[in-house]
């Protein structure tokens, strides 16, 4: 595990788009996990500034998303389709057909759940890097808390205070879904390498829980712990319990 303190969060955002630059360099047909919320957000914009400058091309990668609300079509501006769009794909020249995000607006959403499961298991190898954050209450993708967490892509309940955390980009906590599909634990962990990026003070005692308290599936990201390459970039208000 490799720890990077970093000054604020566009310090945070700076370095952790470096790992991601210095791969597309070193592998332009690069696999990428990529994730939503408002910890990547400042990555991606150093990502769309690397692309317009000249120094990297997304044309030979593919990408694959954590996670989706559960009824959100693509179209629906809370949707993380949408977001993946807004915040980076409509941005860099990636291929429409090289980005492939869980549906949540399948008829059937166990057959999605079971094509997204294999067509993470066909990547060789795993992904390069998955970009994850983590929620207040140790999440990683939408593996919440629970006795028990699943392996491979599933519908899962949003529990209460994720509900709460997300209810900031909705009208209201009512619109919030109840639901999503998430990549399971094992599509997390079969990348090569996870890049987690953590900001703000919110996350200072659940990263700390995270990094250095018991692996347990009610703290989803302190399995972590067992991944060989992880690398952490946080702020200084998220790392403060360090
Ligand atoms: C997003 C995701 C979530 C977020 C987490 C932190 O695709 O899977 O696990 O990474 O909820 O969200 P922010 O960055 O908004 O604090």
């Amino acid at each position: 595990m490799r720890l990077t303190i970093c000054n604020d969060y566009q310090d945070m955002s700076q370095k952790a788009a470096a790992e991601f630059i210095e791969l597309l360099k070193e592998k332009p047909d690069c696999t990428l996990g990529l994730a939503t919320g408002s910890s990547p957000i400042g990555l991606y914009q150093n990502l769309i500034k690397a692309v317009q400058d000249g120094a990297v091309s997304f044309a030979k990668v593919k990408t694959y998303n954590l996670d989706e609300y559960v009824g959100l079509t693509a179209d629906h501006d809370q949707s993380y389709a949408y977001f993946m769009r807004q915040n980076l794909f409509d941005h860099v020249d990636i291929p429409a057909g090289n980005t492939d995000i869980p549906s949540g607006s399948a008829p059937d959403t166990a057959a999605e759940c079971r094509r997204y499961t294999a067509a993470l298991a066909a990547i060789p190898g795993g992904q390069d890097i998955q970009l994850i954050g983590i929620g207040n209450n140790g999440h990683i993708g939408f593996n919440e808390p629970d006795v028990a967490l699943s392996a491979d892509t599933h519908e899962v309940t949003l529990s209460p205070s994720t509900i709460e955390a997300n209810a900031r980009f909705f009208a209201s906590v009512a619109e919030v879904p109840k639901s999503a599909v998430t990549m399971g634990m094992r599509g997390i962990l079969a990348a090569k390498k996870i890049v987690l990026v953590a900001t703000g003070s919110g996350k200072a005692a659940i990263l700390k829980q995270a990094l250095y308290g018991p692996i347990t599936t009610q703290v989803p990201a302190s399995l972590l712990q067992l991944h060989p390459n992880v690398v952490i970039f946080a702020d200084r208000d998220a790392a403060a319990e360090l």
